[in-house]
C-alpha cells in the first residue's frame, strides 16, 4: 500500500520544502484512500483498509508531525486531521448500514446526524467560493460524492422496512446540503460585492480638479480693440522686424545721423561682427511705413501693432520694452481733413463718445506738420483734475501728415500721394483707459492684476 510506504518515511526523507509541498504530498493520500475504498467495495474488505489506515495515522504524528521543523507543525496538523475526517467520512458512506450497525430508525438518523454536523462543520469552515466549490462536489458530487456514495450503499443496501426512513433522511440531508450551500454562497458574494464597492468607492463630495481658463492680457485685449476700430475704417493689419537697421529705423524717416532726435531714441545696438552693417532694436513702429511703401504702391492703409525698444530706466511710465500701434495712410487724396476725422473718430470710439479731441503743435522728423492729439480728460470731464495735471487735457499720441521728404526714400511721387502717420502707444493708453497707473504691472504677470481684466 502506498501510502504506509511514505508514512514510514521521516519528513525530511520527503524532500519537502514549502507549504504547497505538503498540500499536495496528502492529496496524494486522499487520492490512495479514495482508490483502496473503491476497491473495497467490491472485496468487502473494510476492516483492512481501516486497519492499514489507523497505522498511517500513528505513522504520520511519529514520523512527519514529530521530526518536522516547527514552522510545518501547524499545517500539518491540520491536514492530518483533514485527511482522518476524510477517511472516517468515506468509511461511513461505503459501507452499508448494517455494517455500520445502523439498524433501528432510531440509530439511522442518528448517523444522518453525524453525516450533518460533519458537513455544517465543513461549510463553516469554508472561507470563498472555490472552498465551496470543493464541499459542494466533495458532498453532492454525481461520481463520489457523499450523497451519491450513500445513495448506493445505504439506501439501495437497506432492509424493505427502514428503506423509507433512510429515503426521507437521505432527502433531508441533500436539501439540507443544497441550500446551506447556496446560502452560504449568497452570502460570500454580498460580502465580496460590498468589498469590492469599498474599495471603488468615488468620494463625490470631493472637489474637481480645477482646470483655470486664461484669458488675453490686457495689452493684448488693447491692441485688439485699436486694431477692430481701425479695421472698419478700411485699416489693414501689418507686422515688421523687430530688429532694424539703423536706415529704417533713422535715415528713412528723416533722421539722418546726427539729427538731435536720435538722442530721444538712443537705443540698443546688437554686436555684430567687425565690418557688417549695424542692426538695432527699433525704438518705434515707424519703419514699417517704410517697408510697407518699399512694397506696395499707394493707396496704403496699415496698423501696424508691436514691440518697440527703448534705454529707458523703468518706472511708472516707463519700460526698456513697450508696445505701438502705428498708422499709416496714403493715398492720391488723403487730407488734413480725413486725419483729423479719422483721429476723432478713433479717440470716440476707444474712449467713449463725450470725448473731445485737440490737435497740438508737435515735431516729428517725418511728419509735416507734426502735431500731439489731446483727449478732453475723461476723468473730470475737462475742468481739471489730478489725472490731467488740472489742464482738462490729457496727451494720448502723436501724429502728423506724412513729410514728403519720407517719399523721396520709398520713390513715391510727393507732387502726387499725400499721406498721414500716427504712433500710438499702447501701453499709455491701456493705463489711461483702464486707470492703472504703474506701466510695470504689464509685465510682472501677477495674476491677481491679470484676473480683473480676465
Ligand atoms: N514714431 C513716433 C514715436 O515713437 C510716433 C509717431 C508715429 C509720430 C507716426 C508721428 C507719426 O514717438
Amino acid at each position: 500500500m502506498p501510502s504506509t510506504d511514505q508514512t514510514a518515511l521521516q519528513f525530511s526523507a520527503l524532500g519537502i520544502r514549502d507549504v504547497s509541498g505538503i498540500g499536495l504530498l496528502f492529496a496524494q493520500l486522499r487520492a490512495n484512500f479514495q482508490s483502496e475504498l473503491a476497491h473495497a467495495s467490491e472485496t468487502g474488505k473494510w476492516e483492512q483498509i481501516r486497519d492499514s489506515w489507523i497505522a498511517s495515522d500513528l505513522a504520520i504524528r511519529a514520523n512527519w508531525i514529530d521530526k518536522a521543523p516547527d514552522e510545518f507543525k501547524p499545517i500539518l496538523s491540520r491536514e492530518h486531521q483533514s485527511l482522518l475526517d476524510f477517511i472516517e467520512l468515506g468509511l461511513a458512506v461505503t459501507r452499508t448500514l448494517r455494517q455500520l450497525g445502523a439498524t433501528t430508525p432510531d440509530a439511522v438518523a442518528a448517523q444522518f446526524q453525524k453525516l450533518r454536523s460533519k458537513f455544517d462543520l465543513e461549510l463553516g469552515e469554508c472561507a470563498d467560493q472555490i472552498d465551496i466549490g470543493v464541499t459542494k462536489v466533495g458532498w453532492l458530487g454525481r461520481r463520489s460524492g457523499v450523497i451519491m456514495n450513500l445513495t448506493e450503499s445505504w439506501l439501495k443496501q437497506s432492509t424493505v422496512e427502514l428503506r423509507p426512513i433512510v429515503g426521507r433522511e437521505l432527502n433531508a440531508l441533500r436539501t439540507h446540503i443544497e441550500t446551506a450551500i447556496e446560502q452560504r454562497q449568497s452570502e460570500l458574494a454580498a460580502a465580496a460585492e460590498s468589498q469590492a464597492l469599498a474599495r471603488d468607492r468615488i468620494d463625490l463630495s470631493l472637489p474637481g480638479v480645477q482646470r483655470p481658463l486664461g484669458s488675453a492680457h490686457l495689452l493684448r485685449q488693447t491692441f485688439a480693440e485699436i486694431e477692430r476700430i481701425f479695421l472698419s475704417l478700411g485699416f489693414r493689419v501689418v507686422e515688421g522686424p523687430e530688429i532694424e537697421t539703423p536706415y529704417y529705423n533713422f535715415e528713412a524717416l528723416n533722421i539722418p545721423e546726427h539729427h538731435p532726435a536720435r538722442d530721444t531714441m538712443d537705443t540698443f545696438y546688437l554686436e555684430m561682427p567687425r565690418g557688417a552693417e549695424p542692426r538695432l532694436l527699433r525704438t518705434h513702429t515707424s519703419p514699417v511705413q517704410v517697408h510697407t511703401m518699399e512694397s506696395q504702391q499707394p493707396p496704403v492703409r496699415i496698423i501696424v501693432p508691436g514691440k518697440v525698444y527703448r534705454r529707458d530706466n523703468p518706472d511708472a511710465t516707463h519700460s526698456y520694452a513697450f508696445h505701438q500701434i502705428e498708422g499709416l495712410a496714403v493715398d492720391t487724396d488723403v487730407t488734413f481733413c480725413e486725419f483729423k476725422g479719422t483721429v476723432e473718430h478713433f479717440v470716440r470710439e476707444f474712449l467713449g463718445p463725450a470725448i473731445k479731441t485737440r490737435l497740438r503743435p508737435s515735431y516729428f522728423p517725418f511728419t509735416e506738420p507734426s502735431v500731439e492729439v489731446d483727449a478732453s480728460c475723461f476723468a473730470c470731464g475737462g475742468s481739471g483734475c489730478r489725472l490731467c495735471k488740472n489742464s482738462g487735457w490729457i496727451e494720448l499720441f502723436g501724429a502728423g501728415m506724412v513729410d514728403p521728404a519720407v517719399y523721396g526714400f520709398v520713390n513715391y511721387d510727393p507732387a502726387r500721394v499725400s499721406g498721414y502717420a500716427f504712433g500710438l502707444g499702447v501701453d499709455r493708453l491701456s493705463q489711461l483707459k483702464y486707470g492703472i497707473d504703474d506701466v510695470q504691472l504689464f509685465f510682472q504677470n501677477d495674476v491677481r492684476f491679470l484676473r480683473q481684466f480676465s
